[in-house]
């Protein structure tokens, strides 16, 4: 499965490459853009930057809003997932709370359902990721013809899948603890339920690519999994983490701090610290990997629009996909963590979710969420070139 068609993309992004290996992207500071010198009055189609220049730590560059008209919404539907491979009953039905299911296998407890709505979610969420990375699946450079890949908390499976489709060299594993991944699946994919952050039992040395996505309100201890990932690497290979953080932001004083939508966010990061399942542990994956042996750590942050309120249509349909997954899906999965683990009373939390839609459907609040892209690459060669283009198909 791919992203859906979508109107010309930006160049921006790969244009600034993706170091290779041997880059001294570690150590480069800011993000600078032609951008950032931006003249308001100028009506010239600009080329967006959605992302910003290597291993920063400041986000990607200006976006310039939109004259808002009404006809700018239409946004493509989210695609749709099967339901349930066969494995333990008890642990593939989970239990139902307030209409939602929640997955019952695994160390801690799921604080984000696990059912159609939540793989439909899941699906919407990647084809506004994979925009948002210039339509590719990855940013960092792994080789050409991947034998190993593993996906971390695949979800709905549906980052699996492509990357499955588009390296047919490698034997693609999806692994979640939920068993709420679809069966018609590409040949070169398998699906395996696990907590990953239980010792992993996979070979050590042995995958060309790790990848782990928006794994919210899910991980206790990144340092050990990132540790995980880098031992169970190939020598020269890459992990890939992604995830938004609810840290809303505007460049223009546009985004009120005393708005329901920041304190939506708020909300959020107050529920996941008091798990010890911080939404902010994104902003330290970067250290994280360092700390772990990892060379050529690339931090990116990627502006998600918040509603279509950028004037370049890419950027605008991304910002459609954003409001859309903050009207429609978003809150309801924190509702389990808001009454328990906040104790919260949820009539409040109705009365301040329907004034964030109200606000966050302003195009004239020119908000952005940022995402959070760290990658880094496991010390040693990597499969020389002309050794890796001749690489066979994947041993199963
Ligand atoms: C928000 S979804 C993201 C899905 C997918 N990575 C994506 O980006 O489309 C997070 C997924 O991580 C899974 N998950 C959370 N904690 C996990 C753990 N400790 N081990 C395995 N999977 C986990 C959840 O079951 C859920 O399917």
């Amino acid at each position: 499965m791919s992203a859906p068609s979508s109107p010309p993309k930006p160049t921006g992004l790969h244009d600034q490459a993706a170091p290779g290996p041997g880059t001294a992207e570690g150590q480069s500071g800011g993000v600078t853009s032609d951008r950032d010198a931006h003249d308001p009055e100028n009506t010239e189609p600009e080329e967006p930057i959605i992302a910003s220049a290597a291993s920063s730590t400041a986000p990607s560059s200006h976006i310039e809003p939109d004259t808002w008209t009404d006809d700018d919404e239409a946004y493509s539907g989210s695609t749709n997932t099967s339901y349930l491979s066969s494995i333990a009953s008890d642990v593939r039905r989970g239990v139902i709370e307030n209409g939602r299911t929640y997955g019952v296998y695994g160390i801690t407890k799921a604080w984000i359902p696990s059912d159609d709505l939540e793989m439909e979610r899941n699906d919407l969420q990647h084809c506004k990721f994979t925009m948002l990375m210039n339509d590719e699946l990855h940013l960092a450079p792994i080789i050409d013809h991947p034998q190993k890949i593993l996906d971390l908390g695949t979800g709905s499976g549906i980052w699996a899948m492509d990357i499955a489709d588009q390296y047919p060299s490698a034997k693609v594993i999806g692994v979640d603890k939920a068993p709420v991944q679809p069966t018609m699946i590409p040949s070169n994919l398998t699906f395996e339920l696990d907590d990953i952050e239980d010792e992993w039992l996979w070979g050590e040395s042995s995958f060309d690519f790790i990848h782990g996505r928006e794994l919210i309100m899910a991980i206790q201890d990144w340092p050990r999994l990132i540790r995980q990932a880098h031992d169970h690497l190939k020598p020269g290979a890459y992990l890939q983490l992604g995830g938004s953080v609810p840290d809303f932001r505007s460049d223009d004083d546009t985004l009120p701090q005393d708005s329901a939508y920041m304190e939506m966010g708020r909300i959020y990061l107050e529920m996941s610290a008091r798990v010890n399942l911080s939404g902010l542990e994104p902003t330290k994956w970067k250290r994280y990997l360092e700390e772990a042996g990892f060379e050529d750590v690339v931090e990116r942050i990627l502006k998600i629009p918040t509603n279509p309120w950028p004037r370049d249509p890419y950027l605008k349909k991304i910002g459609a996909f954003e409001l859309h997954h903050f009207r429609e899906s978003i809150a309801n999965v924190f509702a389990r963590g808001y009454e328990q683990i906040l104790g919260g009373d949820p009539t409040y939390f109705q009365v301040l979710l329907a004034r964030a839609r109200k606000e966050v459907s302003n195009p004239n609040m020119h908000s952005w969420v940022p995402f959070y892209v760290v990658y880094g690459r496991r010390p040693g060669n990597s499969m020389p070139a002309e050794k890796e283009k001749s690489a066979t198909p994947p041993q199963t």
